[in-house]
């Protein structure tokens, strides 16, 4: 038994999250978290909401809330939207709790006292219609790379290049639009990260199961050269800058440090917030000498947050020189679309994950998400591709099957697991594709190819179809009762076999299928112990309520008018 740490990119407070969100790094986390879970592993999967900075501060205003209370009710909203869609958090904290303003503050304080923070005063974009200071992404502007057009002053989103909002070309401020513009002094902290270009290096170096993705961001900002990047912010919510005693910094009052330095760093807070409330220690898992090096971390995350896990949280880990764990392996996401262009809400396109259960059950989404998510490349949702799909791999090949085989079980052999009769070549064989099949599925999950993972399970459930066809106990039961009873016994195991590999992407569903054949063992199956005897002979089974129903073309046309579609 290993044990794994599991973090999933900290959503945004403002507001519900939108099914790429979800597909993007929520959801795969959870899926590899269950499946670890399932092998035996001691698992500790954590996320929160990431609470500060401007986009909190305006989407407060804008809803007519002090920023807090904003915080504390749509906390408990993406609370219940992940519990909604069975994303098993051990813990789900928020980076505006105390353990992360105390970590905050710890981590600037050693990084300063070893010569890797300095003050400097700074020429920032004011705005004089706002009467702020505006944040990176509230400059917009054309990028001086690329020449793109719209490009947010903290990164461009066409070449992938951070920026400074002042390298904008024809700035103008995101909050209102307005071009009146003024550069004005302030003093800021700045992370010395051009110090720790070599160091940040060879630990990439160092990373040899990262995949490709990962790495050649990383690789690609390291190239480029890396900037000493501010880290404190003219607003008032968020973590506040200190001075070394702990109270108000002077020339720096009221300042505190921006949301990127702080968000990851939750990471550890709320591993501290999950021990707090659980009586258990966070430090084993994130201290390397307090125990934390048997620990295997692995981070998932949206391709646009790359660079802020390999270069920026890097510099503040590997930066303040203490023992921390650092991540083993990053695992990152492309977008998914909508139809051919983005999420909007604004316009009406694209479900968002409360709306998305209003329309189907959790496990639905979880399949679709993850057999066709955004893995390797860019993923477009499409209402037919969903509807195609869905009927295609849930009710057609996994619900046909077990509600066939159990029907023809209590019809036919007393609603029991008959006994008698010994396996043939049929099932023989059988056996040996179902290990090769697990083998496969195994091998997928571990390498995080969650598509490819999905893809194994529809094959083995299509075997199973198969066998079910050729055995055709419902002809053998015509003259040769103990072999038709050898081919449903064989068909019960198999559902009990399915719900354990289905578990780790659909779990509810997955109770439910190992319910009919009286089943509760949800552990993953190992490819070499013995598979289709595994239910005891006698015991009842029952065929549920209809696992999955098919989407209807009258609600892909319903569903593509409410949310946008092909003709929306
Ligand atoms: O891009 C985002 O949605 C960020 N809120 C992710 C933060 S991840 C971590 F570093 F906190
Ligand atoms: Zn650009």
């Amino acid at each position: 038994m290993s044990r794994i740490l599991i973090t999933s990119a900290l959503p945004y407070i403002n507001g519900i999250k939108h099914l790429g969100n979800l597909a993007g790094s929520m959801l795969p986390a959870d899926v590899y978290a269950r499946f670890k879970r399932a092998q035996g592993h001691d698992v500790l999967y954590i996320c929160a909401t990431d609470e500060h900075g401007t986009p909190a501060e305006l989407a407060a205003a804008a809803a007519g809330q002090d920023v807090r209370t904003y915080c504390d009710e749509q906390h408990e909203i993406q609370k219940a939207a992940g519990q909604a869609f069975g994303l098993s958090y051990d813990w789900f904290g928020r980076s505006s709790n105390a353990p992360n303003q105390r970590l905050t503050q710890h981590f600037a304080k050693v990084l300063e006292e070893r010569g890797l923070i300095e003050e400097r005063v700074d020429r920032m974009i004011y705005s004089v219609d706002d009467a702020r200071f505006l944040p990176d992404r509230y400059v917009e502007g054309t990028c001086p790379h690329c020449g793109h057009v719209g490009a947010r002053g903290d990164q461009c989103d066409n070449c992938g290049r951070l920026l400074d909002p002042t390298d904008l070309i024809d700035p103008y401020s995101a909050v209102s639009g307005s071009r009146n513009l003024e550069v004005r002094d302030t003093r800021h902290l700045y992370l010395l990260q051009t110090k720790l270009a070599d160091d940040i290096r060879a630990w990439i170096d160092s990373k040899s199961d990262w995949q490709p993705l990962a790495k050649s961001i990383a690789y690609k900002h390291l190239d480029e050269g890396l900037i000493d990047r501010g880290i404190t912010r003219d607003l008032k919510w968020g973590v506040p800058v200190v001075g070394p005693d702990g109270g108000p910094r002077a020339g720096m009052e009221g300042k505190v440090f921006y949301v990127w330095f702080d968000a990851p760093i939750e990471y550890i807070g709320a591993t501290e917030e999950w021990a707090d409330a659980t009586g258990r220690t966070w430090r084993d898992w994130w201290r390397t000498d307090e125990g934390a090096d048997d620990v295997r971390y692995v981070q998932f995350m949206g391709k646009d947050n790359v660079a802020f896990h390999t270069v920026s949280f890097p510099a503040t880990i590997l930066g303040s020189g203490e023992p921390w764990k650092t991540v083993d392996t990053l695992k990152a996401f492309n977008w998914l679309n909508w139809y051919g262009g983005k999420f909007s809400t604004s316009q009406k396109r694209g479900v968002f994950m409360d709306q998305a259960l209003e329309l189907l059950p959790a496990d639905i989404w979880r399949w679709h998400l993850t057999a066709y998510g955004p893995e390797h490349s860019d993923a477009a949702f499409t209402w037919e591709q969903f509807q195609s799909t869905t009927n295609k791999d849930l009710a057609d090949v996994l619900g046909n099957f077990v509600n066939r085989i159990v029907k023809f079980a209590e019809s036919k052999f007393g609603g029991v697991v008959p006994d008698g009769g010994e396996p043939g070549p049929l099932e023989i064989k059988l056996e040996a594709d179902m290990r090769a099949g697990i083998a496969e599925a195994t091998a997928q999950f571990e390498a995080m190819e969650f598509r490819k993972a999905a893809a194994a399970l529809r094959a083995v459930w299509v075997l199973g179809n198969e066998y079910l066809q050729e055995a055709a106990p419902w002809t053998a039961f015509k003259t040769d009762v103990e072999r038709s009873g050898v081919a449903v016994r064989t068909g019960l195991n198999l559902v009990a076999l399915f719900a354990r590999l289905a578990a780790p992407i659909m779990p509810d569903t997955a109770a439910r299928i190992a319910a009919t054949v009286g089943a509760t063992d949800l552990s993953w199956p190992d490819a070499d112990a013995s598979l289709l005897n595994q239910l005891p002979r006698g015991q009842t089974v029952a065929a549920a309520a209809v696992l999955f129903t098919k989407i209807e073309d009258s609600q892909v046309a319903e569903w593509s008018e409410r949310f946008g579609g092909a003709d929306a």
